[in-house]
């Protein structure tokens, strides 16, 4: 066991910075063999500081120092304290100007935070606390500074030199060597900083801002990936517009980068003005590239551009307040999204996502509020509950105060905190200063973890013609909260009379002109509406459009969930009550396997695929069965072999039962038309790769000819992959490996292909047990070095393929723990991710989850582990 356990930070300690850096000057060389970093510093004492601090301490890690100058004069070691993690400089004037000497070694850097090497190229990632290990420097985000970088390196290996802001000056060196300049006019934070040095090409276009600024748009990507850009261009120019049109926010530099590197711990990054993506999260052709991945990069592409001002010009005080950013900008680009293509499904989506991964993880052992209290290490912290929940709690502010007060709001907030770094706190606080609504007991949202249960219980008196709604809140304990406090939330209800009519609420028996809709708000741990002139009992239409991220606890049946499928006019509840109904036939078999399918589920899905609904995308959404995931989260103490079987006999009752509809579905959605991607276009495709993946479950042979047919001809990767994806999971052994390695043989050059074809296997139960898994590891295209070769592989599998994940005699445990270590030496920061599969452990009944439990001791006793993992593990082993 580890001795030196890594110390927690807690908001409640913090301090404004003793000292302030005014200006950043930086001087890289690089070279092969390692980079050499000049940096000067332009310190004076923060005015706000109590007290008077004797020393300046800069933040470094594992940096080897070369220099240290104190207004020009060098310091000998006596004078400085190089502790390794920091650099402290005692007795220093009010003003002075600092230079430090750095030596790193970019080729060896396998952790890809800091400076590292990708492809050949050198790029840089320091959101959170990368910078330290670039130089010494005050890694907190309230230290803003203007940065003014010079770039050197060899000209023929590194044409490119990037770095943030306007390039200024360049030239020729000696040695085949050469420099470029860059100016960022802007004060920042230093974990905006970006550099990229790369043999890459360049595709251009322009924008005109809506004060009729021109502003030069450039990707940068390597010469193979020149014809991937158009995608990613195109949706930057409608992300600049939209947040023109909704925001009021215009750009401000004269240039925007974006740079695309293949090994990224995450998905992309904000840096001003020099966007680094993912390769993934840019690069983009229809014959490479899915319909998910294409609407992945647009939002992707929206997100970090919309960063630009919720998040750079408008910063973090502190990585507590990490969802003012994340939140804000999760809200604005799925807005965005919502405005682009279908609102109903990009909800559908989102609120997928929150209800199947981040209520799991509200009810883990990570479990945390949107703004954390305390962390060990802050790359744990970039979770589903800052983004996605931090994303609701900013909706659920939009809803209370509508659309024009919350943009009176966020045009207060950007005027008022511009160049500034805040909190959550003070984004509120524009809220309610530009609304006037008192959002006190709001906040509660920040600060409270765990997904509120709404439990609803209603009554109708024929006598009085009057319904009665109880809605009824509580928030389970979380680690180290318990007893909370009832929560401001907004409740969407409608009301539907037998024909489906939404009726008018009223809420007191003369109300006129009643609207059909109503926002209930609710602040009491209970609460009781009365709705009068109710002439018949109303089916309830509960948490429209998903109005609050909760959990609704209300006794539907069967009948009423029907009439709600196909008679509701809110399209998300009309795919919720699909979801509840399969839920409950699911839970029902989990429970009997033997008893018969209600033939309900049939009726409804029948109707569906009769081609009479008009909103195609929102069919193709209503088609798609519960996850396992998901009924994994709905369980109490799942049995993942169970509702595997249970959920793949339903999938089977319905493919046998309809096969006639899912053939007819299948030849009425081919079109052989130009790729589109408008949202008609991607229902028609994923109506027909569904219906093509139902006919192959239940190993239909004229689907399998369908499949090999459809492979063959596909013109876009969604229709190929969506063939292969169908026979892979088939029982066709000898068609779904000869297309496997026709697929591989075809697009082995292209690395995003081939994590799409990784990943089709590692999450097929034909085809991704364990023993294939392990081969994949060996395949020469796997890399565990990079982080979207990992997620593909070992993520998908132990993620995506739940049932082989859980086999009873826990090698799937054990394997993820062996690979969870390897990991750990190489990038923490992956490896702590990877790891979350297993922290879950106390859910599961005791065969499972001691099996889960000693996977996680097995990972703790590693030597050496890092503070990434070693926080996850610890936390979900307290007590043992
Ligand atoms: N700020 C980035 C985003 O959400 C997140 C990010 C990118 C990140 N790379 C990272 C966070 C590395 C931690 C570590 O857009
Ligand atoms: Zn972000």
């Amino acid at each position: 066991m580890r001795t030196n356990q890594p110390r927690t930070v807690y908001l409640s300690e913090y301090r404004v910075p003793a000292f302030l850096v005014d200006h950043v000057d930086l001087r890289f060389e690089l070279f092969e063999e390692g980079a050499r970093v000049h940096s000067t510093l332009a310190v004076r004492r923060n005015p706000e500081f109590p007290g008077r601090a004797d020393a300046l301490e800069l933040d470094g890690d594992r940096l080897h120092l070369e220099a240290v100058r104190l207004d020009g004069e060098s310091l000998t070691a006596a004078a400085y304290d190089d502790q390794g993690d920091k650099l402290v400089v005692p007795g220093v004037p009010d003003r002075f100007a600092l230079d430090v000497v750095t030596w790193i070694e970019p080729q060896n850097n396998t952790r890809l935070e800091g400076l590292y090497k990708s492809s050949g190229m050198f790029c840089t990632q320091c959101e959170a606390e990368g910078f330290r290990s670039i130089t010494f420097f005050p890694d907190r985000p309230d230290v803003m500074a203007r940065f003014r970088t010079r770039i050197e390196a060899d000209k023929s290996a590194y044409p490119i030199l990037l770095s943030n802001g306007n390039d200024v000056d360049r030239g020729d060196l000696d040695n085949g060597r050469h420099y470029v300049t860059w100016e960022d006019p802007f004060p920042k934070p230093c974990y905006l900083f970006a550099l990229v040095a790369g043999d890459l090409v360049e595709k251009n276009d322009r924008f005109t801002t809506c004060s009729g600024r021109d502003i030069d748009l450039r990707i940068y990507v390597e010469p193979r990936n020149a014809s991937k850009c158009d995608h990613a261009l195109d949706s930057l120019k409608r992300s600049m517009r939209w947040d023109e049109e909704v925001y009021g926010r215009e750009y401000d530099l004269d240039i925007f980068m974006i740079v695309a590197v293949d090994d990224f711990n995450m998905g992309a990054m904000e840096n001003k003005g020099l966007n680094i993506f993912n390769s993934s999260c840019v690069l983009a052709s229809p014959d490479t590239a899915t319909d998910l991945a294409f609407q992945r990069i647009e939002a992707i592409v929206a997100h970090e551009y919309f960063h630009n001002w919720s998040g750079n010009r408008v910063t973090c005080r502190d990585w507590f307040q990490l969802s003012l950013k994340e939140g804000f900008t999760v809200f604005r680009d799925a807005e965005f999204s919502a405005d682009m293509g279908s609102a109903t499904v990009k909800r559908i989506e989102d609120a997928t996502l929150l209800r199947t991964s981040q209520f799991a993880e509200d009810a883990g052992p990570m479990a945390h509020p949107v703004r954390p209290a305390s962390y060990m290490e802050i790359s744990n912290f970039y979770t589903l509950t800052i983004y996605e929940k931090g994303a609701e709690v900013v909706r659920m502010i939009h809803t209370l105060l509508g659309p024009e007060l919350f943009r009176k709001g966020s045009d207060l907030y950007f005027d008022r905190h511009d160049g500034q770094a805040v909190t959550t706190d003070d984004f509120v606080t524009a809220m309610e200063d530009a609304s006037g609504r008192d959002l006190r007991q709001f906040r509660l949202w920040y600060e409270q973890a765990g997904t509120p249960v709404v439990t609803v219980r209603d009554e109708y008196e024929a006598s009085t013609q009057t319904y009665r709604l109880t809605l009824a809140q509580s928030i389970p304990d979380t680690p180290g909260q318990s007893g909370k406090q009832p929560q401001h939330l907004p409740f969407t209800l409608g009301l539907l009379d037998a024909l489906g009519e939404s009726l008018p609420l009223r809420l007191s028996a003369d109300e006129s002109d009643a609207p059909t809709e109503r926002v209930l708000e609710l602040t009491e741990s209970e609460h009781r509406f009365e709705f009068h002139g109710i002439a018949e009992r109303p089916v309830p239409s509960l948490l429209r459009g998903f109005s609050a991220p909760v959990r609704v606890v209300y006794p539907w049946t069967r009948d009423q969930l029907m009439f709600l499928i196909s008679g509701d006019s809110d399209g998300f509840n009309r795919w919720d009550a699909g979801q509840r109904l399969a839920v409950d036939i699911i839970q029902e078999l989990i429970e009997k396997p033997e008893a018969d399918i209600d033939s309900r589920l049939l009726t409804a899905y029948r109707n569906l695929l009769a081609d009479t609904e008009p909103d195609q995308a929102l069919v193709a959404k209503m088609l798609q069965l519960p996850s396992e995931a998901y009924l994994i989260e709905l369980s109490a103490q799942p049995d993942v072999q169970a509702i595997h079987r249970a959920r793949t006999r339903v999938l089977e009752y319905l493919a046998t039962a309809l096969r006639s509809e899912l053939l007819n579905c299948y030849r009425r959605n081919t079109d052989n038309g130009p790729y589109q991607l408008s949202p008609q276009a991607i229902a028609r495709r994923s109506l027909r790769n569904t219906a093509l993946a139902w006919l192959l479950h239940i190993n239909d042979h004229e689907a399998c000819e369908l499949a090999l047919a459809q492979y063959r001809e596909a013109s876009n990767m969604t229709d190929g992959l969506g063939a292969m994806k169908a026979l892979v999971n088939s029982e066709f052994a000898e068609e779904r490996e000869q297309v496997l390695v026709d697929f591989y043989q075809r697009w082995q050059q292209d690395p995003q292909v081939v994590e799409q074809w990784f990943s089709v296997q590692a999450a097929s139960v034909q085809a991704g047990s364990l023993e294939r898994v392990r081969a994949l590891m060996t395949h020469p295209a796997f890399d565990l070095r990079n982080p979207n070769k990992v997620r593909s592989v070992i993520g998908v599998y132990a993620g995506q393929n739940l049932s082989e994940f859980h086999r009873p005699d826990g090698a799937g445990y054990r394997f993820l723990a062996e690979q969870v270590c390897q990991l750990d030496d190489l990038n923490p920061q992956i490896a702590a991710r990877l790891v979350m599969p297993l922290t879950r452990w106390r859910k599961f009944a005791a065969s499972h989850g001691q099996a889960m439990k000693q996977a996680l001791e097995q990972v703790r006793e590693k030597t050496g582990l890092s503070r990434d993992v070693y926080e996850v593990v610890h936390k979900s082993l307290v007590g043992e």
